[in-house]
């Protein structure tokens, strides 16, 4: 040991100094951001790769209100993959591939598809594309010979409503409020299908305006991968489905094998961002820069659920890792991303301030209607799981073992299972921490976050600094 050691320090043994402040409204405060390269955010929040916490109803209400969500990898690539088309076919301007079938389908196929796919609807078209009716999930609902087929149930192509292709989206807009319908299929002059609108996603378009977008209008979303086993068929089969970001998931993200992934799935893969981690060091970012990537997750150990400093001695406070990761790839031009630790917008905007462009939420979200996580009712309470992704009974379903004892005590977890609060819908849960951290950045005298990032000055604070930062001397009401 020939160095002094250095001092770690995270969120709670901090705060950021007051500063003078023009910002005279909240509202001031802008919170657009980058994820990585290439992918810029209205708000600095991206939901967890975790099994209780991304899918596809996370990955929607994430991106519509102006973050991201990246879908977690522990499923069957098909079912990831269909995960990812769920969030991108969440809403567009104009779907160009709606769903259909064909004429010879029945009643119990086009029922089961639309169920399948989360769909309210499917359009009937020959084998030359040409349209031929509509049927919606309504006209099914009571039918009871399901093996009729679909042309019985549908509403044929002459009662249809329809537009050329082409139809600016204002007029589009029309025709669906003057017909009064929630459908607009776009044809050729030939008669065939070109495209749909939909009312559902116009009026998403106006009650969503920071959403997250791609250049076609679709909700972004990101996809997590492994390092091992099918992680490039995986990373091509997900970027055939337009995923917008790849991220590259390992404890120890400043390692031979993740350098050894990156370049592999950039020579699969040469035009999607790319963001890999973890790691908690300048030289860890550097590294991973130097191999290619747009972004770098940033975190060992600070999870809610995580073991890792427990299990292996390892980590580095998570405002510590922050600054020195921050440091290194602003030199760059690579924004990091804070993973793991925040327990509210006190905590995310530390961690903006400190030099993370955006934080990953996994604790705050996994108690929300979206997470895929099960419910739980403890004491007249409601909770949902939210396991660690290296907990033990996660990686003994991973590792498709048996549950009996000899293989489990192979496994050294570094995380655990555990249950958090419901706190209803994920929207309500970011309009909170957005609120917080627009003022936060107000404290600090920034209108963007920029600004946090050159204006912030820390201060240390010691134990009874953290008391007394609390409510305290009070018997709180609930
Ligand atoms: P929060 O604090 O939001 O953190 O719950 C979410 C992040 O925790 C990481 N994670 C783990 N880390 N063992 C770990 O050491 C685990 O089992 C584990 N599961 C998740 C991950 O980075 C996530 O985004």
């Amino acid at each position: 040991m020939a160095e002094p050691i250095e001092i770690g320090l995270t969120f709670d043994d901090v705060l950021l100094v007051p500063q003078r402040s023009a910002v005279s409204t909240r509202r001031q405060a802008d919170t657009r951001t980058r994820l990585c390269r290439g992918i810029e955010l209205a708000i600095p929040v991206v939901s967890a790769s975790m099994d209780t916490v991304t899918e596809a109803a996370m990955a929607s209400v994430i991106a519509r209100e102006g973050g991201i969500g990246i879908i977690h990898r522990f499923l069957p690539i098909a079912d990831h993959v269909a995960e990812v088309r769920r969030v991108k076919r969440a809403e567009s301007v104009v779907i160009e591939t709606p769903y259909t079938v064909g004429p010879e389908a029945t009643i119990r196929h086009a029922a089961a598809f639309m169920e399948e796919h989360g769909s309210a609807g499917i359009l009937v078209i020959d084998r030359d594309r040409r349209l031929l009716g509509i049927v919606t999930a309504r006209d099914v609902l009571f039918e009871e010979e399901l093996d009729r087929p679909i042309t019985a149930a549908m509403t044929p192509r002459a009662r249809l409503i329809t537009a050329p292709a082409g139809t600016p989206i204002e007029q589009a807009k029309e025709i669906l409020h003057r017909h009064r319908i929630e459908k607009l299929p776009l044809v050729d002059a030939e008669g065939r299908l070109v495209g749909l609108v939909t009312s559902r996603d116009i009026r998403s378009r106006l009650r969503y305006p920071d959403a997250t977008k791609d250049e076609k209008g679709r909700l972004r979303v990101g996809a997590a991968i492994g390092v091992r086993g099918d992680f490039l068929e995986r990373a091509e089969a997900l970027v055939n489905e337009e995923v917008d970001v790849l991220v590259i998931d390992i404890a120890h993200g400043h390692s031979d094998l993740a350098f050894a992934t990156v370049e592999a799935v950039r020579a699969r893969c040469p035009d999607v961002p790319l963001i890999a981690g973890n790691v908690a060091t300048a030289e860890g970012t550097r590294d991973l820069i130097a191999c290619g990537v747009d972004g770098v997750k940033v975190g060992v150990g600070p999870g809610s659920t995580c073991t890792t400093r427990v299990v292996t001695g390892a980590g580095v406070p998570q405002l510590t890792a922050i600054l020195n990761c921050g440091e290194a790839a602003a030199e760059a031009g690579v924004p990091i991303i804070a993973d793991g630790g925040i327990r509210g917008s006190g905590d995310l905007v530390k961690a903006l301030a400190a030099g993370a462009e955006t934080a990953m939420l996994g604790n705050l979200l996994a108690g929300t209607e979206e997470s895929p996580g099960a419910s739980v009712t403890r004491n007249g309470r409601q909770y949902k799981v939210y396991r660690g992704m290296a907990s033990l009974w996660t990686s003994a379903e991973r590792r498709d073992m048996p549950h009996e004892d000899e293989l489990l005590s192979e496994i050294v977890p570094e995380g655990i299972e555990a249950m958090v609060p419901h706190r209803g819908g994920a929207a309500a849960v970011l309009t909170q921490l957005v609120g917080g951290l627009r003022s936060g950045m107000s404290y600090c005298g920034a209108t963007t976050l920029a600004e946090l990032r050159a204006n912030a000055r820390f201060i240390r604070v010691t134990d009874a600094g953290v008391r007394e930062g609390m409510p305290h001397d009070v018997d709180p009401l609930s």
